[in-house]
């Protein structure tokens, strides 16, 4: 049976070690990080996730800042509000919760984020940077992956990667972070070919497809390490349940490590989203970042 690998524990550690930091930087050089984010509607599921944000950058230390706006914001608005923040000194990292309502071009919201404060790490210039082997401020889900997957292989040389997905907010910019580790990297997606014998190949897959329990475990080498990004809402038993990209039950039989939905890829997002913002903080004043 495989190991189970425990996110919400390893987040925990990441959050201790980033308040740590935050403890040097306000004694130290006598500032305080700031997290601005920005919420455009009543999507439920937003809500919980702008709460949680709001609330684990008070426990690590930061200033934290809410902007709730009415669905029937315009965009006008919306990108005067990120001109502000922009021009704001006291914050360091600006976030704009997705999805944004219809009305609103989502990619222009996204590039009038000044690139050194768009700790989501979307913005077309952080992309470009991340793609040619750069310092930047990279997407969060991607680098929490990584994180757990060097926690349980240690150095990823060499290593058979295969990432199930091609958005770009997590497939993508986790390929381009593999390649970073050299690892050998094949991206599949819905038109791959043969899917099950790709998965195969991998020592490390990495499903970020959005499909419940679409990965089993006989496509699965023995021993892989499978990190599952997916959280899915489904019904079963007449009971809503989170399941993720795989199909749990039949992998944890194969792979020789494997994350659960919840609690594991999931936990891990905030906290480098909180890292990003110390990052962040840091560049913008030219200082080095604390060991976190
Ligand atoms: N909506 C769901 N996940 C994310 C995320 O990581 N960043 C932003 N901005 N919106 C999201």
């Amino acid at each position: 049976m495989a190991k189970i690998i425990d996110g919400k524990a390893f987040a925990e550690g990441l959050r201790g070690r980033i308040a740590k930091a935050v403890d040097v930087l306000k004694s130290k050089h006598g500032f305080t990080p700031g997290l601005a984010v920005v919420l455009v509607g009543e999507d439920p599921a937003s809500k919980v996730y702008v709460a949680n944000k709001a609330k684990q950058t008070v426990e690590v230390g930061m200033n934290s800042w809410e902007h709730r706006l009415p669905a029937e914001t315009s965009e006008k608005d919306l990108l005067a509000m990120v001109e502000r923040l922009n021009a704001d000194p006291a914050v360091d990292g600006i976030l704009v919760q997705l999805p944004l309502p219809k009305h609103i071009d989502s990619t222009k919201v996204l590039t009038a984020i000044a690139p050194a404060k768009d700790v989501d790490g979307f913005h077309v210039v952080n992309v470009g940077k991340l793609s040619t082997g750069q310092d930047s401020l990279v997407p969060c889900t991607p680098v929490g992956s990584v994180m757990l997957a060097r926690d349980v292989l240690g150095k990823l040389d060499g290593v058979e990667a295969v990432v199930i997905g091609r958005s770009n907010i997590v497939g993508k910019p986790v390929a381009q972070l593999l390649l970073a580790e050299n690892c050998t990297v094949t991206i599949a997606h819905s038109r791959t070919k043969d899917l099950p014998g790709v998965v195969r190949r991998a020592d490390l897959v990495i499903a970020a497809v959005g499909r419940p329990e679409m990965v089993k475990g006989d496509w699965l080498k023995p021993g892989a390490t499978v990190i599952d990004v997916g959280i899915n809402r489904i019904e079963r038993d007449g009971k809503g349940k989170l399941v993720g990209d795989c199909d749990f039950a039949s992998c944890e039989k194969v792979a020789g490590a494997i994350t659960p939905v919840p609690g594991g890829v999931g936990p891990m997002t905030i906290a480098c989203l909180l890292y990003n913002t110390v990052k962040a903080a840091c560049a913008a004043r030219g200082i080095n970042q604390p060991e976190m």
